[in-house]
């Protein structure tokens, strides 16, 4: 079979038809395959045209691999680098949008009525099952996308897996589009707190990573996220990992009516100091519902002023960002990628909580494996 392949080398000329033994030793430098001329002349003819595709290969290569900085002048703080992002994936008509997903900036134009307020909506049932029914939903996605997680994957497949998981489900992924966010999930590799944009970086061996998957089904929005281990992670990420784990663990453990939203702060950061971490400051959990983000805003820090009691039916997330370093964070210049100033690991764990009677209803929990985040098959 091999041998048949090798038969007919034809020059590259236009028009020229006639075998060709002679290949262009940039391309060969360069690895771009093919590229053979039948003499001399053809190749130095064809040369001007010829030469644009060393050029195009070295684009491609350069945006495709570490090391490629779109923002001159810009400091990492660490030693992730930006990919290239592959074009906004479509959602078929036929699933119900949230607003913003047609709006040119991705205005959430409902949600931005509401700024401001405290005023925490208490969910009736209908509105109840329809969060428990998108939670669920959410849930299956992000089971779908920690099956991809491998060395070598790009967070771009990933995206793309979620994507499709959404669609099947009759969902519309809620990060597609919210304020202009060009992907269907946030994918947030090592010192990258939040908000990662999924891209052609393959992961790597060591690497941690955390998916944060929002899907909006029949009008209501549920929202979760895991970190996951990519191949063999060291013993401190994993540490890091399982603390943060914890944290949203102990601080579900209060839920209940009659707590003011401000001790869910007190809780994770007494844990993450514990063990040497530090507490994600400028990024919140938050009410949840027929609008994505909403009140109450829910801090993860200590001391905080967070405002409001928890009452039966609200229905609001926790995510915990803990670092290894420093709580500063700063963005990326593609306005989305929050990133730790000190270029250390951080991870994040988050949970779509319905307050009931006597504690709480945790919508987007783990339905197998006793209900135990996916990292800890790794462990
Ligand atoms: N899912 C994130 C959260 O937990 C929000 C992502 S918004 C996006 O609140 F626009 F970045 F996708
Ligand atoms: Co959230
Ligand atoms: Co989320």
């Amino acid at each position: 079979m091999a041998a048949a392949c090798v038969a007919a080398r034809v020059c590259e000329t236009p028009g020229c038809n006639s075998e060709a033994k002679l290949q262009c030793p940039t391309c060969i430098k360069l690895g771009i395959p093919g590229s053979f001329f039948c003499s001399q002349d053809c190749f130095k003819g064809s040369w001007s045209e010829h030469k644009k595709l060393h050029k195009k290969n070295k684009e491609n290569d350069e945006q495709n691999k570490g090391g490629f900085n779109p923002w001159p002048g810009f400091h990492f703080t660490g030693t992730l680098r930006p990919f290239s992002v592959t074009p906004k994936r479509q959602v078929p008509d036929t699933i119900r949008r949230p607003d913003y997903a047609d709006h040119p900036e991705g205005v959430p134009l409902t949600e931005r009525q509401l700024r401001g307020t405290t005023n925490i909506k208490m969910l009736d049932d209908e509105e109840k099952e329809g969060m428990a029914v998108a939670c669920r939903l959410g849930r299956e996605v992000l089971d779908e996308a920690a099956k991809a997680v491998e060395v070598g994957v790009t967070t771009d497949e990933i995206d793309l897996i979620a994507h499709e998981a959404c669609i099947d489900r009759e969902c519309y992924p809620s990060p597609l589009n919210y304020y202009g966010f060009p992907k269907s999930c946030c994918t947030s590799v090592n010192e990258v707190i939040c908000h990662g944009i999924p891209d052609l970086r393959p992961l790597q061996d060591g690497d941690i990573m955390n998916i944060d998957i929002t899907v909006c089904h029949g009008g209501y929005h549920g929202d979760l996220n895991e970190t996951f281990f990519v191949g063999e992670v060291d013993e401190k990420s994993k540490k890091l990992v399982k603390t943060t784990h914890e944290c949203l663990q102990h601080a579900i453990e209060e839920v209940k009516p009659g707590v003011r939203y401000r001790e869910i702060g007190n809780v994770i950061q007494k844990h993450a100091q514990a063990h040497g971490y530090s507490v994600v400051r400028s990024y919140c959990g938050h009410g949840i519902h027929q609008l994505f983000h909403t009140a109450p805003s829910v801090p993860h820090y200590a001391k905080n002023k967070a405002v409001g009691v928890m009452k039966p039916g609200h229905c609001f997330t926790i995510e915990p960002m803990i670092s290894e370093g420093t709580w500063r964070d700063e963005m990326w210049p593609d306005n989305w990628t929050a990133v730790t100033q000190d270029g250390r690991r951080s991870a994040q764990f988050e949970h779509t909580l319905l307050v009931t009677e006597t504690g709480c209803d945790v919508l987007t929990r783990r339905l197998d494996k006793d209900g135990q985040p996916h990292f800890m098959d790794k462990m």
